[in-house]
């Protein structure tokens, strides 16, 4: 198969749309990251992403709309907090789980008895929502295990000869995935950090749970409460190791291996690391890291370092969804100085 990328524009949005009606895969842009769109309502479609992308069939899908009227069909019934949350976040980067109604293949939903529901702020996606007149199920568009892609090129770079369709609609502006929430349970559970931080989701909901995987690796008899997370994730070839410690003592241990290191660390320390760097933002400033962290990821790869060190981000706000995917990308192994 010839994979097309075309620039975002009335003609190639028309285009998406038609293959999604007809039951293709569309690479698509979003605020977070790129997704891989198909309709969610059809087996048959959806299951043309899982394999485009190589991804384990229990892994849910997550599903875009472009409007409230569009989430009435798919869910039992929209909770009181939905609202709330829908009212502040939405559109944007903020995913809510849901019991999902029969209309709702199994196959999207991953056999739970729930979905997860999204309202992108990306226009060019709204509008291939809207024009393609169905809801649209998109995973990120990386292949299974891989960082999620930020642009079309990288969405290039994985899905070549898989998939009829790419639409550049620029760089994702917030560049890590949505923030996920359950509502179905006794208390709202966040289940994976994104954009819209904890104390955002407090502000509207008064109290929240933090799922224990957002910051620890599963036992391997623990039943995920979001499938994703169970799997090795966001991982580039090299091996990561996140170094806990101030720049000083950070500096003092990468320049101490014997080994051909890289170092994965922030804008403001680069002049004074003497090993091959890859920077990922400011080290005061979330947005900014969780903007550049996949693509430093798949920067690694270009050195010829055998192991990369990265200097850990402060958890809070924004910065608790970058050290979320960096502790998945190096599976969990951290140094603390
Ligand atoms: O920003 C995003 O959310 C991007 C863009 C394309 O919208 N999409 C995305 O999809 O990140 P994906 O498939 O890579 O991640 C979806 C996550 C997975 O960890 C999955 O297990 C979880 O959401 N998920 C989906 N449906 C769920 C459900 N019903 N219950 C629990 N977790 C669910
Ligand atoms: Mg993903």
């Amino acid at each position: 198969m010839k994979t097309e990328v075309l620039k975002a524009s009335e003609e190639s949005i028309k285009k998406a749309a038609e293959i999604i009606k007809s039951g293709g895969v569309v690479g698509v842009p979003t605020e977070t990251v790129y997704g891989l769109g198909a309709n969610a309502l059809s087996s048959d479609a959806v299951g043309k992403i899982f394999e485009a992308k190589g991804r384990p069939k229990d892994n849910p899908m997550i599903v875009h709309v472009s409007c409230m009227e569009e989430i009435i069909p798919l869910v039992e019934n929209v909770p009181e907090k939905a609202k709330l949350l829908a009212e502040k976040f939405w559109p944007g980067p903020l995913t809510i789980i849901m019991k999902k109604t029969n209309l709702v293949p199994s196959v999207t939903s991953g056999n739970l008895d729930t979905v997860a529901i999204r309202m992108p702020s990306h226009e060019v996606m709204r509008k291939i929502i809207k024009e393609s007149g169905c809801p649209i199920a998109a995973p990120s568009a990386n292949l299974s295990g891989s960082p999620s892609p930020t642009n079309a090129k990288y969405v290039y770079d994985d899905m070549n000869g898989k998939i009829p369709l790419i639409i550049d609609g620029g760089e994702s502006n917030v560049g890590l995935e949505s923030t996920v929430i359950t509502l179905v349970g006794e208390k709202p559970r966040l289940l994976r950090p994104g954009g819209v931080t904890p104390e955002e989701l407090c502000e509207v909901l008064g109290e929240i749970e933090i799922d224990k995987a957002v910051k620890a690796k599963l036992e391997e008899n623990q039943k995920a409460s979001s499938p994703g997370m169970k799997y090795k994730h966001y991982a580039p070839k090299i091996k990561v190791v996140i170094i806990k410690a101030d720049t000083e003592k950070y500096i003092e241990y990468i320049s101490s291996q014997n080994k051909k290191v890289a170092a994965l660390c922030f804008e403001d320390e680069k002049e004074k690391i003497t090993v091959p760097c890859v920077t990922y933002g400011k080290s005061f400033d979330a947005s900014s890291q969780a903007k550049r962290l996949f693509d430093a990821l798949r920067e690694l790869d270009k050195t010829d370092a055998e192991i990369a060190y990265a200097h850990c981000p402060s958890e809070e706000g924004v910065g608790l969804a970058v050290y979320n995917r960096l502790l998945r990308s190096a599976g969990f192994d951290v140094i603390e100085l």
